[in-house]
């Protein structure tokens, strides 16, 4: 049996989030599958996922090993004699959550392997502790879409509140330069003196219930705007790049309605969205740069958006 870790994007309030304001997160329609099999006599607990030419034994120096053994740690399990085989079709070190999805993902398909029942605490705490290996101390937003899907706004103090939304289509461009989240949230910190007062933090949570509010009521000109104006405070503070730039101003020349970084920054993936007939040339934009994009399905419930 298969278990999955869904991927996720931040529409906004990325960065904002660590410091108590809300964030506006959906699930990908993709992420991380995992498989448990016994473990041939005597091996040990590993994890193999060939798309991301990742193959680690949980003894080996290795930041995947250490992760696996906070999962197992924290769910109780020992060290289980279990293969792990994997695909995935979210790349990884993005801004799309694939350290959480693989978390949630390698959880639930260890605890079906122990025929114990999933139990979504159980399997945040697991994650959680995975995650705060990986990246310090996280809002936990990614693993909150990891295992719940849809879309919701994400606050550190509530939790996500999951809704029904019309189904918004969300172009994806992962820039293929890699970065580390606690690098960029480190960053962040020391541009607002790690103070919530900090008026840019505070414009990025409000650009979460305005955004919100605009997906709402189908606005995709407002949601456009929102993520426009996010996008320039996140460069404020100092997480975009040229190459994240130069991906969002060829998007909204080809005629998308907004377009943003998403996730920690300094690398990783934007995001764009755009009239129905305009994503073909914002992706052929991307393609032109060497940036393989492609349309992710995000939100539903309510209707279309557009
Ligand atoms: O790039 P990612 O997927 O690790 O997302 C980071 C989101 C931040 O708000 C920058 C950090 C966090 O923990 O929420």
């Amino acid at each position: 049996m298969t278990a999955i870790g869904l991927g996720k994007i931040i529409l906004l309030g990325e960065h904002a989030v660590v410091y108590g304001f809300p964030a506006l997160a959906a699930a990908l329609d993709r992420g991380v599958a995992i498989a448990a099999v016994p473990t041939p006599a005597g091996g040990s607990l590993r994890i193999d996922i060939p798309a991301w030419n990742l193959k680690v034994t949980a003894t080996d120096d290795h930041p995947v090993a250490r992760s696996l053994l906070a999962i197992v740690d924290s769910l109780g399990l020992g060290r289980p004699t279990v293969s792990l085989v994997g695909d995935a079709q979210i790349p990884p070190g993005a801004g799309l959550g694939s350290s959480a999805a693989l978390a949630v993902a390698v959880s639930r398909a260890l605890l079906t392997h122990a025929k114990r029942k999933l139990d979504a605490r159980e399997i945040t705490a697991a994650a959680s502790a995975s995650e705060a290996l990986m990246h310090g101390k996280p809002s936990g937003v990614d693993v909150a879409l990891a295992i719940a899907g849809g879309i919701g706004v994400f606050r550190k103090t509530t939790g996500l509140r999951s809704f029904a939304s019309p189904t918004l289509r969300v172009l994806v461009g992962p820039s293929g330069a890699p970065r580390t989240t606690s690098a960029m949230v480190e960053r962040v910190a020391e541009a607002t003196a790690s103070s919530a007062d900090d008026p840019r933090l505070r414009a990025l949570g409000g650009l979460t219930d305005t955004g919100t509010t605009a997906l709402l009521a189908k606005d995709l000109v407002g949601l456009g705007a929102a993520m426009n104006r996010a996008h320039d405070l996140l460069s404020e503070l100092g997480v975009s790049t040229e190459q994240l730039d130069s991906l969002c101003e060829a998007a909204r020349v080809s005629g998308a309605y907004g377009a943003k970084l998403t996730g920690a920054g300094g690398g990783g993936a934007v995001i764009a969205i755009a009239p129905r007939e305009r994503e073909q040339a914002v992706l052929t934009e991307w393609k032109n740069v060497g940036v393989t994009g492609f349309v992710a399905t995000v939100g539903g419930g309510a209707g279309t958006a557009a």
